[in-house]
């Protein structure tokens, strides 16, 4: 009898954990650890930090570029992949509106790779936004542990110099 809670407990971990890896809840994508290698093998090249290789005005590096009305269409529109000019431009088969443009010899998007990046934009386009306004928060508390985190996140995502410059600016 005495087993009887520890079994129990032993059985709603195991029944968490199923529910943790289970196919239906998979857990949400992030842009630094999922998308980001993505877009910059094939799309930074042109519309990413380096101002003087920068096409269409486009960044897609950047949340703010990303996400802003350009010309009546959204490169990215967080929560709503079918309004999203990128997937409709990584889907493409006409050669003058694919990206990338077939005559960069960048690879396309592979089916998975698509998904990928269709899923993250449905999910909301998560970027570090949502770890972002936690150090905020912890800033005003215990601003010692939010330097610190800030800078072990540095230091362990090594991401390019402009979202270093980004993040740095948290401390
Ligand atoms: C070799 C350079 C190059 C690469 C690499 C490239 N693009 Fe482009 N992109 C362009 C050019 C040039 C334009 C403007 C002409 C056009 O709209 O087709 C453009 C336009 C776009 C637009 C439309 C912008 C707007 O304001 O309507 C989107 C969205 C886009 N690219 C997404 C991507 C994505 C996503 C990737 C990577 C998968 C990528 N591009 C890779 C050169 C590139």
């Amino acid at each position: 009898m005495a087993l009887r809670p520890s079994l129990l407990a032993a059985a709603a971990l195991s029944f968490a954990g199923a529910l943790a890896t289970s196919p239906g809840t998979p857990e949400p994508l992030r842009y630094d650890r999922d998308v980001r290698a993505i877009l910059s093998d094939r799309c930074f090249r042109c519309h990413g930090p380096d101002a003087g290789k920068r096409q269409a005005e486009l960044r897609l590096d950047v949340a703010e570029s990303a996400t802003a009305l350009r010309d009546g269409k959204w490169a990215i529109v967080p929560g709503d992949p079918e309004q999203s000019e990128l997937l409709r431009r990584v889907s493409s088969t006409d050669e003058d509106v694919r990206m990338p443009p077939p005559k960069s010899g960048r690879r396309p998007l592979s089916d998975e790779e698509r998904d990928i990046v269709r899923r993250w934009i449905a999910e909301g386009a998560r970027k570090w936004n949502d770890a972002n306004v936690l150090v905020m928060s912890l800033k005003r508390t215990d601003p010692d542990t939010a330097r610190a985190i800030v800078d072990a996140w540095l230091a362990v995502e090594a991401p390019d110099e402009d979202e270093r410059e980004n993040i740095a600016k948290l401390r």
